[in-house]
């Protein structure tokens, strides 16, 4: 997975006592005497730049609020870890276990899925061209037939997830998969690269469209970003 979804360039004072760490031009991590911490990444775009797809009020509050949650407990999650097993405390790294895997998939996931969307006068919406454009052509017969199936297994999922486009390395094919809670597509195999995931949770789009969750579906392809899925799928299968 491109370490460019994950980390952003802000830096902690050095009071705190983290310094910054590897700011190469895809990845930009910290260390807290040793310990590698996970950042909130900027946008590409203002919060209101997606509407009418998505409100600014929900890019800022799933961005400011409920991301950075994420981003706070998987690197509080962490520090535990780190200490835990400095002690050989195995309860404690057990327990630990689950809170590094959701808050560290909300992080995961979060960072892609800014990826995956741009404002219509940025080329949001534009469909793929090309290589993955071929792709899709011959694993889902078209375009179309690939967003039915995402709206269709993205609405049909219960409780709270993922849809995902994703390409398997292994075999080089498409394919679609769903994941629950934050759980990141490497969770349903170590071949899958995420290409596309979109958000069902309703804290993506209740405030907006209520408990109308197709109609979210319907109208997110409207600001997806295909020129990042189809980098992506270029760098995976180059
Ligand atoms: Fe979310």
């Amino acid at each position: 997975m491109a370490l460019r979804t994950l980390f952003s360039k802000k830096a902690f004072t050095t009071a705190s006592g983290f310094r910054p760490i590897a700011a190469g031009d895809r990845c930009f991590l910290r260390q807290a005497r040793g310990l590698t911490v996970a950042a909130l990444p900027d946008l590409a775009y203002d919060y209101g730049a997606l509407e009418p797809a998505i409100s600014g009020e929900i890019m800022r509050l799933h961005h400011q609020k409920h991301h950075q949650a994420y981003v706070t407990n998987y690197n509080n999650a962490l520090e535990q870890l780190e200490t835990a097993v400095a002690k050989g405390d195995a309860s404690a790294v057990v327990r630990l276990q689950s809170a590094i895997k959701f808050n560290g998939g909300g992080h995961i996931n979060h960072s892609i899925f800014w990826k995956n969307l741009k404002p219509v006068n940025e080329g949001g919406g534009e469909p793929p061209h090309s290589t993955l454009g071929w792709a899709i052509d011959t694993d889902f017969c078209s375009l179309e037939a690939l967003v039915q199936k995402m709206n269709a297994e993205g609405a049909a999922l219960q409780g709270s997830g993922w849809v995902w486009l994703a390409l398997d390395k292994g075999s080089k094919k498409l394919c679609v998969e769903t994941t629950a809670n934050q759980d990141p597509l490497v969770t349903k195999g170590a071949n899958l690269v995420p290409l596309l995931g979109i958000d069902v949770w309703e804290h993506a789009y209740y405030l907006q469209y209520k408990n109308v969750r197709p109609d979210y579906l319907k109208n997110i392809w409207k600001v997806i970003n295909w020129k990042y899925a189809s980098e992506v799928f270029d760098e995976e299968t180059a």
